[in-house]
Parts: structure tokens; C-alpha cells; sequence
């Protein structure tokens, strides 16, 4: 018995010296110290021993479960070191090696474009309001003075969605809501998409951009155009920008004008940007026609106003050296991450 125990012992204590992982120590603990493990049940056994042996024999049993029980803790400490271990060597990060790369988008040029425009005339204390894309003739043309045989009208040059709503053909009819909607004095800028019935070529596109400005208030003259005009011509082209203004028509406004500035590439001596010029045309611009005030419930006794648009393409095709409008509506990434 005793040698059995012995040897048992051994065996165990060798076995578990050998043990790689936690599952194998489990296994080994089962075989020899589980209810039916091999030790457990040479113990049991001792109930057959005639009565002077055993307590001779319980003491080499308790020895016996000892090492064993040791040997266990030991390998089980050194089982756990291995573990940790293999951890730390598959979880390593290698710092020296090169990070992934985000691709990460650039604002669209019009995008860019919209925001400088906004942020001068923010600066200058305009609000930004928009209107909707799709708008009546009564708002688009002739709340806004258009005569009833002006050209514009024309299916050719308007897209239509039935006889009373078209495709907005300018963003001047949101002139048209703010001041049916709000009380003098109005200061604002509206920016946004508009439609005309045009065959796209390097400079036309049946979709483009503008950007509106309306103010309106008692005793605002053309000198506070020019003068705000000449501040967000500096903002934009450089501060030796000079501005022009030719005569021009537009139903809305009386007089009315359209704004060129001096070649911010040649600063007025003619390039080939300007074509030979020394001047770019910018933007369209009066004081608001009478009729217009009045169409929009304001008194043009009392209240006096002036108004602008620009094409916000035609700028960014400017300030970027873009060449032809419809690169702005393709999407091709080629194009656009150049920004
Ligand atoms: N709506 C005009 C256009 O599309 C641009 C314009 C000119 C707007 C003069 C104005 C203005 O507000 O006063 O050509």
C-alpha cells in the first residue's frame, strides 16, 4: 500500500512538472485529486487496512497529497507565467511600424467658395436665409417687376413643373419671401441652387449657383452699396481691388448695375484671365425697385433698399483657375480632391 502510494505520487508530481496549460492541469487534477481521482480513491481504500496500520498509513496519504497538492500549485504558477507570457508577446504593438492611413474628404470648391462668401458678409452683419428650389412665377417674376413678355419667362429659358411653379430661375424671389416676411431693416445674404433651361458648355449649366443680398432699411442709399461692395471685393480679390460699376437693366432694381472688379491676376494691366480687360465681371446689383417694395407690403416713401446677386460658380471657377462650370456638378474624385 504504502509503495503504491509512493509511486502514485510520483507519478502525479512528474505528470503535472510536465503540464503545458491550464486545460492538461485540470486533466491531471481529475485523474488524482477528483472524487474518483486515482489518489482519492487509494485513500478511500484504506478503510480495508487492518486497524495498526493505518494510522501509519493516513500519514503517508496526507504526505502524499501534500506534494501532490504543491506540485499542483506550482505548476500551476508556472503554467500561468507561460500564459502571460505567449499574451504579451501576441499583443505587442510594433510602434515602429506604419500607421493605417484615413482617407479623409475635402470640402467641394463651391463649398469653399460659399463659405468665404458668407464668412465677409457675416462679418459685415447680413444673416444667411434660404428659400426653396422649386417656386412660383408670382415669386420669381412679378412680384419682382418682371414685365409679362420679358424673354426670361420663356419655356426655352425656364423650367416649368406646371403653369404657376417653376425651377427658380435666380435667387431673387427669396428677396421676395424675406420681405413679405419681416419688418424693415433687413440685412440678409441667400445663398442657393438655381435653374435655367441652358445646354451645358464650359460656361453654362442648367444647374448653378447664386448668392442673393437684400437690404432694406429707412435712408440706405447706392454709396452704402458701393461701399459694401468695395469691403467684400477687398475681402475676397485683395485689398487694392478697385470696383466699377456699369449701367445695366434688371426689372427689380432702378437704377441698376453690373459690378465688375480689377483682374486680381494681372490687378488691372489685361491677362488672359480677363481677356485683356483689366476687369472681371463680379456680380449684378441696384437699389430695389419701388414696385418691388410695394408688391412686398413696404413703403417706399419711408423705406429705401438695395439688392445683389452673384454666381457663386463663377467666383469659385475664379478663385480656384477651374475652366469649364460643369467640372463642379461631374463629381469625379479625380478632380474634386484636387481642393
Ligand atoms: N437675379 C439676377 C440674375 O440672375 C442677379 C441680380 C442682379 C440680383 C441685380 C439682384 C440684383 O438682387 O439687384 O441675373
Amino acid at each position: 500500500m504504502e509503495e503504491k502510494l509512493q509511486l502514485l505520487g510520483k507519478e502525479a508530481i512528474a505528470a503535472l512538472a510536465e503540464a503545458e496549460d491550464v486545460k492538461e492541469l485540470e486533466n491531471l487534477r481529475v485523474k488524482y485529486l477528483g472524487k474518483k481521482g486515482e489518489l482519492t480513491e487509494l485513500l478511500r481504500s484504506m478503510g480495508s487496512l487492518p486497524k495498526e496500520e493505518r494510522p501509519r498509513m493516513g500519514q503517508v496519504a496526507n504526505q502524499v497529497r501534500e506534494q501532490v497538492e504543491s506540485a499542483m500549485n506550482e505548476a500551476r504558477k508556472r503554467i500561468g507565467r507561460l500564459e502571460m507570457e505567449a499574451r504579451i508577446a501576441e499583443e505587442t504593438i510594433d510602434i515602429t511600424m506604419p500607421g493605417k492611413t484615413f482617407v479623409q474628404g475635402t470640402k467641394h470648391p463651391l463649398t469653399q467658395a460659399l463659405d468665404e462668401l458668407k464668412a465677409v458678409f457675416i462679418g459685415m452683419g447680413f444673416s444667411v436665409v434660404e428659400g426653396p428650389e422649386v417656386d412660383t412665377v408670382v415669386n420669381n417674376f412679378d412680384m419682382l417687376n418682371a414685365p409679362k413678355n420679358h424673354p426670361s419667362r420663356e419655356m426655352s429659358d425656364t423650367f416649368y413643373i406646371n403653369e404657376k411653379v417653376i425651377l427658380r430661375t435666380q435667387t431673387s424671389p427669396v428677396q421676395v419671401r424675406t420681405m413679405m416676411n419681416t419688418k424693415p431693416p433687413i440685412r440678409v445674404i441667400s445663398p442657393g441652387r438655381c435653374f435655367r433651361n441652358d445646354t451645358p458648355d464650359a460656361t453654362h449649366s442648367p444647374m448653378f449657383n447664386q448668392l442673393e443680398g437684400l437690404v432694406v432699411d429707412k435712408g440706405s442709399t447706392l454709396g452704402d452699396l458701393k461701399g459694401s461692395l468695395e469691403i467684400f471685393a477687398r475681402h475676397l480679390f485683395g485689398e487694392h481691388t478697385q470696383i466699377k460699376f456699369r449701367p445695366h437693366y434688371f426689372p427689380f432694381t432702378e437704377p441698376s448695375a453690373e459690378v465688375d472688379v480689377t483682374c486680381f491676376k494681372c490687378g488691372g494691366e489685361g491677362c488672359s484671365m480677363c481677356k485683356g480687360s483689366g476687369w472681371i465681371e463680379l456680380l449684378g446689383a441696384g437699389m430695389v425697385h419701388p414696385n418691388v417694395l410695394r408688391n412686398c407690403g413696404i413703403d417706399p416713401e419711408i423705406y429705401s433698399g438695395w439688392a445683389f446677386g452673384m454666381g457663386i460658380d463663377r467666383i469659385a471657377m475664379q478663385k480656384y483657375g477651374i475652366d469649364d462650370i460643369r467640372l463642379l456638378y461631374e463629381n469625379d474624385l479625380r478632380f474634386l480632391s484636387q481642393f
